[in-house]
C-alpha cells in the first residue's frame, strides 16, 4: 500500500444514480430526454427562460425525495474518519453527499438547492420554484437563476481542485462517463502530478485507459468495499512515520 495521505474524490452522477437520480448519458438519460442547447446553456435561458426554469424546478423538486445511497454514505464515513486532506469534488448537483454527512464537499458544478442572483451576486439557498419570478433575499431584484454551471460557463472553484491535486497521493473517480471537461481532465492532470489513479464505475468510462487501476461496478457495492479497505489497511501511515517532535516544539 502506497503512503497515503491527502485523497482527492471525483464523483459523478453514476453516484446519485441508485438513489433514483438519473444520470445523463445512459439509455433514457436526461440528456435523452432534454437537449442541451435547450436547457443547459446561457443562451437557452435568454432564449426560453420559461422553459429552463421549469426544467430545473421540476429537478429541484426532485432530488428533495431522494436519499442517500451506500456509496454516499461510504464516503462520509471516510470524510469523518480520514485525518488527512480529503476533498470530495462532486460535478453533482444534487446534495445527497451532504445529507449522508460529507462535509468537505466542493460542487464544481453548482448546486440545485441555491439559487444565484444575477442582479446583486447573492447566492441563497433555494427549495421552491424559480419560475414564478421571486425576489432576491438579499436586494430583492427579480434576477434569479438557477446556481448551476451550463455549457459554455467556467466551473467553480477550479483553483481549490488543482490545489488539492497537487497534493494528493491518490485521485479516484467515481461513477462519471469522463465526458465533459475539466473534470474529465482530471486524470490526466494527476498523473502529470505523480498521483495515483483509481476509477470506480458501473463501465469503463471515456477516459479509462489513462488509470492506474478500474474497478466496474454498482457504486453502492465499490465504494463501501473501497473504503473500509482504505480505512483498514491504511491506518494513516503517514501518522506512524512522523517523527517525534523535538521537545518544546509544538
Ligand atoms: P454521465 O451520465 O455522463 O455518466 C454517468 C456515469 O455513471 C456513466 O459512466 C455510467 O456508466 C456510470 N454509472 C451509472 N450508474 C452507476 C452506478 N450505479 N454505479 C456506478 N456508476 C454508474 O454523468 P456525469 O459523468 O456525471 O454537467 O456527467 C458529467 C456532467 O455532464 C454533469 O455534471 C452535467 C452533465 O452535462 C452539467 O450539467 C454542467
Amino acid at each position: 500500500m502506497m503512503d497515503l495521505r491527502n485523497i482527492v474524490i471525483l464523483t459523478g452522477a453514476g453516484v446519485s444514480a441508485e438513489s433514483g437520480i438519473d444520470t445523463f448519458r445512459s439509455a433514457g438519460g436526461l440528456w435523452e430526454q432534454h437537449r442541451v442547447e435547450d436547457v443547459a446553456t446561457p443562451e437557452a435561458f435568454v432564449r426560453d427562460p420559461e422553459l429552463v426554469l421549469r426544467f430545473y424546478d421540476m429537478r429541484r423538486a426532485a432530488i428533495q425525495t431522494k436519499v442517500p445511497n451506500p456509496a454516499h454514505e461510504a464516503l462520509a464515513r471516510l470524510d469523518h474518519a480520514w485525518e488527512g486532506d480529503l476533498l470530495i469534488v462532486t460535478q453533482n448537483v444534487d446534495d445527497l453527499h451532504e445529507r449522508a454527512g460529507a462535509q468537505r464537499v466542493l460542487h464544481m458544478h453548482g448546486e440545485h438547492l441555491n439559487a444565484w442572483c444575477t442582479a446583486c451576486d447573492v447566492r441563497s439557498r433555494w427549495t421552491t420554484t424559480l419560475i414564478d419570478c421571486p425576489p432576491c433575499p438579499a436586494c430583492g431584484a427579480t434576477a434569479l437563476r438557477p446556481d448551476v454551471v451550463w455549457f459554455g460557463e467556467m466551473p467553480y472553484r477550479m483553483d481549490e481542485i488543482f490545489a488539492a491535486l497537487r497534493s494528493a497521493d491518490l485521485f479516484v473517480s467515481i461513477g462519471t462517463s469522463g465526458a465533459v471537461y475539466p473534470a474529465a481532465g482530471f486524470v490526466r492532470n494527476a498523473r502529470d502530478m505523480g498521483v495515483h489513479t483509481l476509477e470506480l464505475n458501473l463501465e469503463r468510462s471515456q477516459g479509462s485507459a489513462w488509470f492506474d487501476e478500474t474497478r466496474l461496478g454498482p457504486a453502492s457495492e465499490l465504494v463501501p468495499a473501497w473504503v473500509e479497505e482504505v480505512l483498514e489497511s491504511c491506518p494513516l501511515p503517514w501518522k506512524r512515520h512522523r517523527p517525534t517532535p523535538p521537545p518544546g516544539h509544538p
